[in-house]
């Protein structure tokens, strides 16, 4: 599947751009604040309906628009085009259309175009919290079954519900003990609804870390250019034991604290280089080469198990990577549609099929 073609309007600083991206490499050159990670965003948009800079919607109209237009021709791999027209509002009423027919909700959309995108952000999934690695998880597993989106969203209300209802417990000075039959009956209600979708999605994640561990090596390996060892560990206690269980030696606590202390929104994936944990021990090069792998390796999970390549945005990794590891990557490009932005020139190892060049929110094809 690739963006054939990409149409912004009103989209960041662009008031109206146009973007030729064809199949093969795209390298997209322009200086600082130009609107390079602005294009990223708007391709990786049509994939998930959200910003991955964690932009809140109306961050992406133009400032003084009232909404914004991404206008996309999608090339599927058996010859198949279709149009996607996604309208963003600053008021938050998005629509989209596919082929001019518009869509019931707008996260019907979800599983048309996939896009994985790499931008400097993703050394938060190896630096940041324990959150940032679930998303990463969750994400890749979205990007190879929708029907992950709709768990995650549910599991999200769940503990939401329950941690409300704790909440309410603990303001009342219950205790696990004194627990009225009422709130004891809704909250036995909720853990049941809770650990059927919890084991679903344990169970995924277990899976998915199984089978990208290898990936993430074989990528980490490469861009290094020598092996070390690299762990991925996925070992939630309450899978050990069962979500029912784990729960119900939890309660004392959740009414104590008034929020949901297990199951899988407290998850943690740990990561380790040579057996050292990476957010804590390794150096700034090994981190963003471990981000970079990470996010190569869903790539090639979701390329694999989905049969069709996504588009791979790579946003600014050049100035990332030291020579060594930079060409490493451009050599060893996926198959595939690819978007590389970069602030300076290309370096020979990379072969971009074109060249476009962006300016101030306008696009220059260059060759
Ligand atoms: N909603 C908006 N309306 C108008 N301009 C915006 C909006 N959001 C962002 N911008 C502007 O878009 C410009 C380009 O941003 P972008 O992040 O795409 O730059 P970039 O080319 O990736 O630069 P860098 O090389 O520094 O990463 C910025 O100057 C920013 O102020
Ligand atoms: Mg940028």
């Amino acid at each position: 599947m690739i963006v054939s073609r990409l149409e912004l309007i009103d989209f960041r600083n662009y008031v109206s751009g146009e973007f030729d991206l064809l199949d093969g490499t795209t390298a997209v050159i322009g200086d600082n604040g130009q609107g390079k990670t602005n294009l990223a965003e708007a391709l990786a948009y049509l994939a998930t309906l959200s910003s991955f800079r964690g932009a809140p919607g109306d961050a992406l109209v133009r400032v003084g628009a009232d909404q914004a237009i991404i206008r996309a021709t999608v090339r599927h791999d058996d010859g198949r085009e279709s149009l996607i027209e996604a309208e963003l509002t600053v008021v938050g009423r998005n629509r989209v259309q596919v082929n001019k027919q518009k869509l019931k909700r707008v996260r019907d959309l979800l599983g048309t175009v996939r896009v994985t995108v790499f931008s400097p952000d993703d050394l938060i999934v190896v630096k940041g919290s324990p959150g940032d690695r679930r998303r990463f998880m969750d994400d890749t597993l979205v990007a190879l079954a929708t029907k992950y989106d709709a768990i995650r969203l549910e599991i999200d209300r769940i503990v939401k519900q329950r941690n409300s209802l704790l909440k309410q417990a603990q303001k009342a000075g219950h205790r696990a003990e004194n627990l009225p039959d009422d709130i004891a009956v809704t909250l036995d209600v909720w853990d049941a609804k809770f650990v059927e979708l919890a084991d679903q999605f344990g169970y995924a994640r277990a899976t998915l870390v199984a089978r990208i561990t290898p990936m993430v090596q074989d990528a980490y390996d490469q861009l290094a250019g020598e092996s070390s060892p690299i762990e991925l560990r996925y070992e939630p206690e309450w899978r050990q034991i069962g979500l029912l269980k784990a729960l119900t030696a939890a309660r004392p606590m959740d009414l104590r604290r008034g929020v949901s202390t297990v199951g899988p929104h407290r998850d943690e994936l740990a990561l380790s280089i040579n057996g050292l944990p990476s957010r804590t021990h390794a150096s700034q090069g090994e981190q963003r080469t471990l981000a970079l792998a990470l996010r190569l390796a869903s790539h090639r999970l979701v390329t694999e198990r989905t049969e069709s390549a996504p588009v791979l945005v790579l946003d600014d990794v050049l100035s990332e990577l030291d020579d060594g590891r930079a060409t490493a990557l451009l050599e060893h490009l996926p198959p595939g549609q690819v978007v590389i932005t970069t602030a300076s020139e290309l370096p020979p190892a990379a072969q971009a099929d074109r060249v476009l060049r962006v300016k101030a929110g306008e696009v220059v094809t260059e060759s």
